[in-house]
């Protein structure tokens, strides 16, 4: 791989503020100043630095996108909106997908990557990542104990223990181990209920970023993947 584009792709600097960089000498391969913008870079074993830090290749993209409403959780659709059409250009070239599902009409954190085996490690039933859900439903929220003990949903499903908190009549938070259809709709419905709005606010350690508004995503940290790999 080219020098520059090593650069660019760890999110270093742009291709432009590489040139610069190796005007003013300050990226070294292996110790040894760079002369070329373009010279190869060997991302599994050469050592990048600029100005003294090193710079560690990402083999994967890890994105945490605030998904808005009327967006499908998928790569492509041909009736609606889909999320990766939410990210930047320079991002399409990836194959980023979303990690699980949240319906259309549900709002907030996604997680998208194009690195398989972790995204399906986080789905599999035997890691138990929590999504935390805040929600508003129609009728007063009752029944909890029930809730959180299992109910049944569609096919007979006995849904897994879970977490409900009541935050007011008709507004709570509810922490699932699992992502069945459509799941947290049918467990209210199943104990007479309705949802009118879904968040998911919470992925196994990591909470929606305030600071996203609706649409808007942000390279997750390295701590935040970190904390993912320890599920
Ligand atoms: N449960 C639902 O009903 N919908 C979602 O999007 C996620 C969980």
């Amino acid at each position: 791989m080219r020098l520059d584009k090593f650069l660019s792709e760890t999110r270093t600097l742009s291709r432009t503020e590489t040139a610069k960089a190796v005007k003013q000498g300050i990226i070294t391969v292996n110790g040894i100043i760079a002369k070329k913008p373009n010279s190869p870079v060997n991302e599994e074993k050469d050592v990048v630095c600029v100005s003294g830090r090193v710079i560690e290749y990402n083999k994967y993209r890890y994105i945490m996108l605030n998904k808005p409403e009327g967006y499908v959780s998928a790569t492509d659709d041909k009736s609606a909106p889909f999320v990766t059409q939410l990210l930047s250009g320079e991002l399409q070239k990836f194959e980023l997908f979303p990690v699980g599902r949240l319906d259309k009409y549900t709002v907030g954190l996604m997680i998208l990557t194009d690195d398989g085996q972790l995204a399906h490690r986080l789905l599999s039933p035997k890691h138990h990542a929590e999504k935390v859900y805040y929600f508003k439903c129609e009728k007063s929220l009752e029944r909890i104990p029930e809730l959180e003990s299992g109910v049944h949903i569609e096919g007979g499903y006995l849904t897994k223990p879970c977490r409900v908190k009541r935050l007011s009549e008709f507004e709570g938070e509810i922490t699932l181990t699992e992502g069945k259809y459509h799941q947290i709709k049918q467990m209210l419905y199943a104990v007479g209920n309705k949802i009118t709005y879904l968040e998911r606010i919470r992925f196994a350690d990591i909470p929606l970023d305030p600071c996203l508004e609706r649409g808007e995503w942000r390279f997750l940290t390295e701590k935040e993947v970190e904390n993912l790999r320890k599920i």
